[in-house]
């Protein structure tokens, strides 16, 4: 089992969350954060910094789409283990629905 991050983190990235992980397994894309599932030890303490409700353990993902999406860019993405500023914007993508179809980068972000 692992947790993943889901849609609501993009163009947010707040970032709250990837202090806490005690095995450091959050990886960096230019909007977007995905947890490694073969890193996340299901620890759960992530889950409750996000403001924004984007990690989910993944027994609420019975198909496997978000766990498949982390674990592919985790693969590529740089590590983050430090919080940063988010997008100036963060605050104006809380609510907007269909972030994944519209917004979502494969880009890499810069990591730490
Ligand atoms: Fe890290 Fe724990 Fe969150 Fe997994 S559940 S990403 S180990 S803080
Ligand atoms: Fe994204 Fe929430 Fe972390 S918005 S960067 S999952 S704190």
């Amino acid at each position: 089992m692992t947790y993943v991050v889901i849609d609501a983190c993009i163009r947010c990235k707040y970032t709250d969350c990837v202090e806490v992980c005690p095995v450091d397994c959050f990886y960096e894309g230019e909007n977007f954060l995905v947890i490694h599932p073969d890193e996340c030890i299901d620890c759960g303490v992530c889950e409750p910094e996000c403001p924004v409700d984007a990690i989910k353990p993944d027994t609420e993902d019975p198909d496997g789409k978000w766990t498949e999406l982390n674990a592919k860019y985790a693969a590529t993405w740089p590590n983050i283990t430090v919080r940063k500023d988010p997008p100036p914007d963060a605050d104006d993508f809380v609510d907007v629905p269909d972030k994944l179809e519209k917004y979502f980068s494969e880009k890499p972000g810069t990591g730490d």
